[in-house]
């Protein structure tokens, strides 16, 4: 086979690369290791920027999201028993969050994709890259119990943390910064009305609790909890105890509880790879970055990465003779990556405990609170990092 972009991974970022280069008029192939079913039916988070519905809307894949997606002006973040809201839209000249299933983004993509009638291959296994640093790099790979190969022009590697492309790199052509974290996140869906409008971010003395939704009849919790911890230890009872325990506050809020239909753990960390690409290898998404879930950063970095990464290979594959377009793509996106690093970690630290902490840094975690929640400036940075910023 030959195309002009391979992408690896039919995930968010793969399947929205796929859609961004049909508009305009450049073709690819997308193959994924997974089942399709396996890609719709992964629950993910849900926190959608504006800049996302509005490249998603742009991109003749918003009609479903503007009809289900949930708009939220403001969320709450609560401690010491008190909820306080912080009023995003008011502190950001209007903008909001939109709250819509990553697996309902994919779903739509996907759909797109079928309608395009360009090919997305699932099942394939033994994907393997090479000829990086060269014109032509080739992507092979078994499928139907045959092996195949593409020839292609750029291959993008949208194949998440755990993915081929990256390691495909040579170590000494790439620096890799981490930070882990002693917890993870217990996540629930059940089917109950959302108790609140938006959602409560809150810090108990027992660790950290999350309030979200996904439609009016449908709530989306997590709790923090060890890093490897066994969900089998979690009874339904237990979860909706410490659920209780953790998110209600004084002024008698407290979480709608109802069938849980689903229930998880993930592990936490902070992960960027430098640069983004290596020759004709270019990553975007989870293959390129991690950050963790509280600053709702994860999707709306990929939704960011391949609107950037379109943009550069239209121009390449225009005509462009040199790399600084794909130099800049790296740059650039670094500059945006770390800024939502900064924000997810600050998120994570601020609203979590750590086993063995030190009295100092419990105390100080309660200044940074009372501060938030006190200033109006500290009020303003976060919703302008929380909302997003502008696609650049
Ligand atoms: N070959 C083909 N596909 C692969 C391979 C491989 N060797 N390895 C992994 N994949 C597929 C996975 O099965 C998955 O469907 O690549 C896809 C990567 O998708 P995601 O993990 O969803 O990553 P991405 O599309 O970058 O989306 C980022 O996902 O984890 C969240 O917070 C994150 O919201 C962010 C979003
Ligand atoms: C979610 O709804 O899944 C969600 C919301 C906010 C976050 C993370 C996940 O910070």
């Amino acid at each position: 086979m030959r195309t002009q972009v391979g992408i690896v991974g039919a995930g968010a970022s793969g399947l929205m690369l796929g859609q961004l280069l049909h508009l305009a008029g450049i073709d690819s192939i997308i193959i994924e290791a997974a089942t399709s079913e396996h890609v719709i039916e992964r629950v993910r988070a849900g926190v959608l920027e504006q800049t996302t519905v509005d490249l998603l809307r742009e991109s003749g894949v918003g009609e479903r999201l503007t009809r289900e997606g949930m708009r939220h002006d403001g969320i709450y973040i609560a401690f010491d028993g008190n909820r306080h809201r912080i009023d995003l839209a008011g502190l950001t000249g209007g903008r909001g969050i939109t709250i819509y299933g990553q697996n309902e983004v994919v779903k739509d993509l996907l759909a797109a994709r079928h309608r395009s009638g360009r090919p997305v291959l699932f099942e394939v296994a033994g994907v393997t890259l090479s000829g990086l640093d060269t014109a032509q790099p080739l992507i092979q790979f078994s499928h139907d119990g045959r092996r195949e190969e593409i020839r292609c022009d750029f291959i993008a590697g949208c194949d998440g943390f755990h993915g081929v492309c990256r390691p495909s790199i040579p170590a000494a052509a790439v620096s890799c910064f981490e930070r882990s974290y002693p917890f993870g996140w217990l996540g629930v869906l059940a089917n109950a009305p959302p108790a609140s409008d938006e959602l409560v971010y809150s810090l108990h003395d027992r660790g950290f609790a999350l309030f979200s939704m996904r439609s009016p009849q449908v709530t989306r919790l997590y709790l923090q909890c060890a890093a490897d911890e066994n969900i089998d230890d979690w009874t339904d009872a237990r979860i909706w105890s410490e659920l209780r325990t953790r998110l209600s506050t004084r002024d008698g809020w407290a979480p709608n509880e109802g069938a849980i239909t689903q229930k998880g753990v993930t592990g936490m960390r902070s992960f960027v790879v430098e640069p983004m690409r290596f020759g004709r290898l270019c990553l975007a998404g989870d293959a390129a970055h991690i950050v963790p879930p509280t600053g709702a950063k994860g999707l709306n970095l990929a939704i960011a990465d391949v609107w950037r990464l379109a943009r550069a290979l239209e121009d390449r594959l225009r005509g462009g003779a040199d790399d600084r377009v794909l130099n800049d793509y790296s740059a650039r996106g670094l500059r945006r990556t770390w800024r939502a690093q900064r924000f997810s970690w600050w998120m994570t630290t601020m609203l979590h405990r750590e086993e063995g902490e030190s009295r100092f840094d419990a105390r100080r975690r309660t200044a940074d609170l009372e501060y938030l929640v006190a200033s109006t400036a500290a009020m303003t940075s976060l919703a302008e990092n929380y909302v997003g910023l502008p696609l650049d």
